[in-house]
């Protein structure tokens, strides 16, 4: 399964912010945000255009719209994190929602809200999820895209344990990972090494 890693200079910096834990909640969102837009940027590279002619003030040139019905897909809490971001790169995509929260003591997901646009089946899906530990809550996600006929699922995270893409690519083969960082491992905790921390508490300051 390819794994796409954003290794821009200047994501590289947003990463480095991220991970320093004395980085304040608002800061954090900023740079998160600021991160999101380099990580959707790549992964909409691929997507489809259709020619279109404008005029400018000296005359016609040719350009491009792009094609694809986009749905943007963040796994509640943390992927709102980077939803608005990848919303500015995509404005015309429509937004579906997965609430899975990680049992503290197993790290098992469990499943509390799911809503989608129709029509997953004809759509370019971007699942968004800023941490991919063991894999379970992608899993569990691409899970419910597939039940509704979603394919070819691209999944932006900003860390990502070789665990979890393991898990992913065990499941869904021909799922595209995005992320700025593959750290080195997960913690007795189930937690990445070295990691961020945890993305949501830090992002809304539960901590
Ligand atoms: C975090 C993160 C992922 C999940 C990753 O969410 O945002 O969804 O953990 O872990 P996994 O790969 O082992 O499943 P969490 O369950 O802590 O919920 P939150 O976003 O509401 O804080
Ligand atoms: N969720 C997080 O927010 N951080 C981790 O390291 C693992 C899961």
């Amino acid at each position: 399964m390819p794994v796409h890693l954003i290794s821009h200079p200047v994501a590289q910096e947003l990463l480095t912010e991220l991970r320093d834990a004395r980085t304040p909640s608002p800061l954090f969102r900023q740079a998160a945000q600021r991160l999101s837009v380099l990580i959707a940027t790549e992964a909409m590279r691929v997507l489809p255009v259709e020619p279109v002619t404008v005029e400018t003030p000296l005359g016609p040139a040719d350009g491009a719209r792009v094609s694809a019905d986009v749905v943007v897909v963040p796994v509640l809490r943390a992927g709102l994190g980077m939803l608005e971001a990848v919303l500015s790169v995509t404005p015309r995509a429509r937004v579906g929602h997965i609430g899975l929260q990680r049992d503290e003591a197993t790290a098992v997901a469990s499943q509390y809200y799911a809503k989608f646009p129709a029509g997953l089946d004809q759509s370019f899906v971007v699942l968004v999820d800023p941490m991919l530990a063991t894999g379970g809550s992608a899993v569990a996600a691409l899970d419910l895209l597939a039940s509704r006929g979603a394919r070819g699922v691209r999944l932006l995270c900003i860390v990502a344990a070789p665990e979890g893409i393991r898990e992913v690519e065990a499941h869904y083969p021909d799922v595209q990972i995005y992320t700025s960082a593959i750290d080195s491992h997960l913690n007795a905790h189930k937690f990445i090494v070295p990691g961020l921390g945890d993305f949501g508490d830090r992002l809304y300051g539960t901590l």
